[in-house]
């Protein structure tokens, strides 16, 4: 019998597989492709005390091994997310991790609070989004600030706190710590690698920000040496993305440090990403013959 089951802050997940907020929405668009009773959790798209309308167009761009994204955290408001989304996805057996948008510490506060009453599992504070001007990476790059911000969400919140963290930053591990001594109960990382794109006929940047953030295969090298580098500072349970698209993507992860994984732009060309993931990481436990991942998880 093999053990799956994974920890986050107290909340029990059936398999250390989810997705990356802001790649599957609340799950309503995937429901054809693959069965969301399977995931370990769904990480909806960032949400805020008030609808967001986003940036403006292009704000996607593929690029070699990925693609930039300057979304700008478009959401319809946590008052349609509470009546819409979380009534969709409780018909599922899988948890629901909300991912919490703000312009202010007072802004996450709310819609962390307004979500105390709501049925969701955990909430994600985005201080890494790099798509816009407040909140999002302005926070996420400051320790002191990661500091504070988590302390307030976390006196305002009813549910656990993982602080997804940028890496967009000289020293991760010092984020990490300081979410740390604010209390988070867990950690997820990368958020998107700040990046560019340009359209030489146009002679002007592709996206209408100018920049955007980077995800996709590219970016696994980065994302996995910076989850072993925060799995050695803290002692937090570590949710690892980046580039993830198969289970031995995910298998990488777990033994650079995290608990669990989150699959992100692999389901832009394969909606059914997050389940192949898990397959992939159930045939690896098969072969080495691993009854728990815990045997694997940071060994490097
Ligand atoms: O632009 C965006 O909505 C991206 C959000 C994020 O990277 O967290």
């Amino acid at each position: 019998m093999k053990n799956l089951k994974i920890n986050i802050g107290g909340v029990e997940l059936k398999n250390p597989v989810m997705t990356a907020s802001g790649t599957f929405g609340s799950g309503q668009e995937y429901g054809e492709y693959m069965d969301l009773n399977q995931l370990g959790a769904v990480v909806v798209k960032g949400v805020a005390m008030i609808p967001w309308k986003g940036n403006p167009a292009p704000r996607i761009a593929e690029t070699y091994g990925g693609m930039l994204n300057s979304v700008g955290l478009q959401n319809p408001g946590v008052e349609v997310f509470i009546e819409k989304d979380i009534p969709f996805l409780r018909k599922y057996d899988t948890k629901i991790i909300v991912n919490l948008a703000g312009k202010t510490i007072e802004e996450y506060c709310q819609v962390a609070e307004r979500l105390g009453t709501a049925d969701v599992d955990l909430l994600e504070l985005n201080i890494s989004c790099p798509n816009v001007k407040e909140g999002g990476v302005a926070f996420g790059t400051d320790a002191k600030m990661v500091e504070k911000v988590t302390k307030e969400v976390k006196k305002r919140s009813k549910q656990p706190v993982i602080v997804k963290l940028s890496p967009n930053v000289t020293d991760i591990a010092e984020m990490a710590r300081a979410a740390e001594a604010g209390g988070a109960d867990g950690l997820s990382l990368i958020n998107t690698l700040l990046g560019m794109a340009i359209d030489i006929h146009k002679r002007k940047p592709i996206l209408s920000m100018g920049v955007g953030g980077f995800s996709g295969p590219a970016i696994k090298p980065v994302a996995l040496r910076m989850v072993n580098q925060v799995a050695k500072a803290v002692s937090l349970p570590i949710i690892g993305m980046g580039g993830i698209a198969t289970g031995e993507d995910a298998v990488e992860f777990i033994m650079a440090g995290a608990t669990g994984v989150a699959v992100g732009t692999a389901h832009f060309y394969n909606p059914r990403a997050s389940w192949d993931v898990l397959e992939g990481i159930k045939e690896y436990m098969n072969q080495y013959e691993i009854k728990d991942l815990a045997e694997i998880k940071g060994i490097i």
